[in-house]
């Protein structure tokens, strides 16, 4: 059994819709188990993030980065980082924010980072730009290293973020959790 989890911050449920998309996608593939994460219980469920094959983070971006709730929560893992105990799980990344950038690459690169600093694989969105599946289109905002949303600063709804962005969180979600199959062999 691959266990993926899924920690992520949303201020007002966007990004939370996004993360539901991710958890779905890994789900989708057969042998996996998935623990969806809010960071608010970050902390108490620890040991799920620690008995995990694959970490995904999802923020929204604020100000240009991941949102101060969830840097807090990355702060807090330097007390595993210092056994380095997520060495050589696989990590991925996800982010929605108000505008068509609106700098979510710089985002996704704090995730990175963080999962470096861990000693973590990072895997890609693997998805390329502007991919027509079921009617949809996925990666609309042609990102590589995670899932892209856009929330066009509205309510959430099951049109927002966009159905394609939705879909794309679902693919990484499918992908992370594939490559964590192959990965433990
Ligand atoms: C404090 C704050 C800062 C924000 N900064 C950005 C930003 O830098 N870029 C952007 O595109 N949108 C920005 N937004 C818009 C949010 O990314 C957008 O509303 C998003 O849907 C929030 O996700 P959430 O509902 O999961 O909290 C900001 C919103 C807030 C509240």
């Amino acid at each position: 059994m691959a266990k993926v989890a899924i920690v992520y911050h949303s201020g007002y449920g966007h990004t939370k819709l996004l993360a539901e998309a991710v958890a779905k996608g890994a789900a989708s593939v057969a042998g996996t188990k998935v623990d969806l994460v809010p960071v608010e219980e970050a902390d108490a469920k620890i040991e799920i993030l620690n008995a995990a094959d694959a970490i995904i983070f999802g923020s929204p971006t604020y100000m240009g980065d991941v949102s101060g709730q969830f840097k807090t929560w990355a702060d807090t893992t330097a007390k595993v980082w210092f056994g380095q105990g997520w060495k050589d799980k696989i990590a991925a990344g996800f982010t929605n924010s108000g505008n068509l950038s609106g700098d979510k690459l710089n985002t996704l690169q704090t995730m990175w980072a963080l999962a470096m600093q861990h000693s973590m694989i990072w895997v890609s969105l693997g998805v390329m730009p502007k991919t027509e599946k079921d009617g949809l289109v996925l990666n609309r905002l042609a990102g590589y290293g995670g899932a892209f949303s856009i929330s066009e600063n509205a309510a959430p709804g099951p049109d927002n973020p966009d159905k394609g962005d939705i879909a794309t969180g679902a693919a990484l979600g499918q992908r992370v959790a594939e490559v964590t199959k192959k990965f433990k062999g």
